[in-house]
């Protein structure tokens, strides 16, 4: 086959008309940080959501320092994870002198195994963070089940869950808490961005003085007409505010989400049929339980060869490609740290060695699956 002229990106945010021009009228209005347009966003998350709280932040990673900082997490106390998810949660958790304890995934769907979460709960165990990976939802009752018997929270990190339903019911609607990303690979984006849900009202009062400073109102009050420019700060605070110029081009995405994810979940389609038959790889595998997922990525394991080797292959097909993830229990200073060993998580180990994302994102056509199929073929024939 012929090598492409262009490359093809693992991943381009779906930017049309609609956003340019929310981005243009915030930028004309007067006020661009976090404002009115900021609250509109939110609240569109608490409807999308089913929560009654919505906090918009300039990334998941703060969304998660701040969930844990406003639960008092700290010295002593365990959160239990996956290890299979991004780095930036167990950063969060070791940055607060928590410990991370980290359970075995399903290796089909790359989801933590629920069987598995009970073992590894202590006295010292203050939540269960789950992921929803690539989009399909992680065991949920199950999950909420267990914490309802010891008496722990859940925190879903739903980075990749924007458009994502576990019966019928969407990530974050679950009555504990939910951390979102709007990071640009995200189904959503606002450049950098993230949300956190929740339905409580005084971790809602603490989550904003968090967010800001710890001053208590927001500065777009205090500076308008007969608004009150004093403050005090009760507790000391970030700043973690998501502004309005990224907000408006939230909104603006979130009212596109049907429609992303429709192409989304096309694209994945013609994948699973364009490389049906491919012998020497492993296509993603799909919870049993009833689902919406939001295909927020597309990730095949290699099993016939390296996989260095196919990624360089890849390249010189002029595509692009992406890790989702490294084995948190394996980077340097977690090892080095909490003694976490080669075996201890088989699964985790298995799938992290083999696992590769391949490019998905709405602008692409069906003529570019079908070239990553056929290059895939020509790949593993050679
Ligand atoms: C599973 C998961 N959790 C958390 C994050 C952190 O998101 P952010 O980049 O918005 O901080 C990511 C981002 O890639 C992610 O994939």
């Amino acid at each position: 086959m012929k090598v492409r002229k262009d490359f093809l990106p693992l991943s381009r945010p779906s930017i049309g008309e609609r956003e340019i021009e929310g981005v243009v009228a915030c930028l004309k209005s007067g006020w661009i940080t976090t404002g009115p347009v900021c609250k509109a966003f939110e609240d569109k998350f608490c409807e999308l959501t089913g929560a009654s709280h919505a906090v918009a932040l300039t990334s998941a990673t703060a969304g998660m320092h701040l969930v844990l900082l406003a639960l008092g997490i700290g010295e002593g106390d365990e959160i239990v994870t996956p290890s299979m998810t991004f780095a930036s949660t167990v950063n969060m958790i070791v940055m607060l002198k928590a410990r991370p304890v980290f359970v075995d995934i399903n290796y089909d769907t790359l989801n933590v195994n629920a069987d598995l979460i009970e073992k590894r709960i202590s006295r010292k165990t203050k939540a269960i963070i789950p992921v929803h990976f690539a989009g399909a939802p992680a065991d949920m009752d199950r999950i909420l089940k267990i914490a309802k018997r010891h008496n722990l929270l859940v925190i879903e990190d739903a980075a990749h869950a924007v458009g994502t339903y576990y019966k019928c019911v969407h990530a974050g609607g679950f009555r504990h808490i939910a951390i979102f990303s709007f990071h640009p690979i995200k189904n959503i984006t606002t450049g950098e961005g993230g949300m956190i849900t929740h339905t409580d009202d005084a971790l809602e009062a603490k989550l904003r003085l968090l967010r800001f400073h710890g001053i208590e109102r927001d500065a777009w009050k205090r500076y308008g007409k007969g608004g009150n420019p004093k403050y005090d700060i009760s507790l000391p605070g970030f700043k973690y505010n998501l502004p309005d110029m990224q907000a408006a081009l939230g909104l603006a995405q979130l009212a596109r989400l049907d429609e992303i994810n429709h192409r989304r979940a096309e694209l994945a389609g013609l994948y699973m049929k364009g490389l049906k038959d491919v012998k020497g790889i492993e296509l993603p595998g799909v919870p049993e339980y009833p689902h919406v997922h939001s295909w927020h990525l597309f990730i095949i394991k290699i099993l016939s060869m390296e996989r260095d080797l196919f990624m360089e292959k890849l390249s010189e097909y002029n595509i692009g490609y992406g890790l989702h993830f490294p084995a948190c229990h394996r980077l340097s200073y977690i090892k080095r740290q909490f003694a976490t060993g080669k075996g201890m998580l088989p699964e985790t180990e298995r799938a992290a060695e083999r696992i590769i994302s391949l490019p998905l994102f709405p602008g692409m056509s069906n003529d570019d699956v079908s070239y990553v199929c056929e290059a895939i073929r020509e790949i593993l024939k050679s």
